[in-house]
């Protein structure tokens, strides 16, 4: 089981590493990660270009205690090994994550992981650099549960809707949203590789994030994609516009009145067993060991939440 750093992570802001000046309002917005992205949000031919605004962006902006992640190009193309070295070794020193995109099998992983490892060594790094799984092809949910156990470096695996749909052939209309094919078809298309990701996840002690919901004119609907993301488990989610980051950031933050609930369960239950009963009648409920558990899960977040003001280190 990993053991990984703390990280608060209602929302992940993703903001093109093609632009400076949407990466500068990403590092003062209410994010608690910031991902600059080197993959798919950067055309062909600002790619080479775009590894420098990244390390410029990670030298001289200040982004407070916001997670700083760079997302590097799919390991099928001839740009993912050059994003590694270029960025971390210019700028590792500012850099929490790299998140790698179509993660297919765990050698995907060994890859970076090595190749991390060889930077660090030479830039004599004292802080290791995470790494991120997207889990959106076809291989990667079959072998999520081998990639999750890949390398202690791993923190956290990512559904990717927009590349899973396309990995597998599912037509889908607008990434992240409820679209016609979801009203016919008798449950969540995206169940089973939703719920695989967050089982995969939580067997190795890591952490996990929905992807991104496109169409962030419709709040309603991304507010719909949050409560059922959270519903399923998944600690956070992706965003790619600011107007989404105060959505998330409610949603995957515990309602007062569930952190009240949760420390009741929790002081009822250590009463309880300190007169040696095991379940006991809360207004009504049963509560046992398994409320308890899931209590503390919601005290723990708050925790989180609360320490997130306190300075960065690093
Ligand atoms: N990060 C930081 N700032 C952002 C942002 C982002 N991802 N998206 C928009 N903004 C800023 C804009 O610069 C603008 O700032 P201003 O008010 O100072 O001018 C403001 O938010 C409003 O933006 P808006 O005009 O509504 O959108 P846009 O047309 O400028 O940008 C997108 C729309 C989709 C192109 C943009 O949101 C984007 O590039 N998102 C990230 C895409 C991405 O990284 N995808 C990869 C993962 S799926
Ligand atoms: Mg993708």
């Amino acid at each position: 089981m990993n053991t990984i750093p703390a990280r608060l992570t209602r929302s992940m802001l993703f903001v093109p590493a093609a632009r400076p000046d949407m990466i500068a309002k990403a590092a003062r917005s209410a994010a608690d990660m910031v991902c600059i992205d080197l993959e798919d949000s950067v055309a062909p031919e600002q790619k080479e270009a775009s590894r420098a605004h990244a390390v410029q962006a990670l030298q001289t902006l200040d982004f407070g205690s916001r997670t700083r992640i760079v997302r590097i190009n799919a390991l099928d193309t001839p740009y993912a090994y050059r994003d590694v070295i270029e960025v971390v070794e210019a700028a590792g020193a500012h850099i929490d994550l790299i998140m790698l995109p179509k993660a297919n099998a765990p050698r995907d992983l060994h890859f970076l992981d090595t190749l991390l490892g060889q930077i660090e060594a030479r830039l004599s790094l004292v802080r290791q650099i995470g790494i991120e799984a997207q889990i959106e092809t076809a291989g990667g949910f079959l072998w999520a549960r081998e990639i999750a156990q890949s390398t202690p470096r791993l923190e956290s695996l990512i559904f990717g809707p927009g590349d899973y749909a396309a990995s597998m052939r599912m037509p889908l209309e607008h990434i992240g949203e409820a679209d016609a094919h979801d009203a016919l078809y008798p449950g969540h298309r995206w169940h089973a590789v939703m719920h695989t990701i967050v089982a995969a996840a939580r067997a190795s002690g890591l952490r996990c994030m929905d992807g991104p919901s496109a169409n962030f004119k419709d709040a309603g609907s991304f507010e719909r994609a949050c409560r059922v993301a959270l519903a399923l488990g998944f600690d956070g989610k992706q965003c790619i516009h600011p107007a989404q980051l105060a959505t998330a950031n409610t949603v995957f933050a515990p309602a007062p009145s569930e952190l009240a609930w949760a420390q009741s369960v929790v002081a009822a239950y250590t009463q309880a067993q300190a007169e040696g009963h095991g379940a006991i009648n809360l207004n009504g409920t049963m509560i046992d060991a398994a409320n308890v558990r899931m209590a503390q899960t919601l005290v723990r977040r708050q925790q989180q939440i609360d320490a997130r003001d306190q300075p960065h280190t690093g």
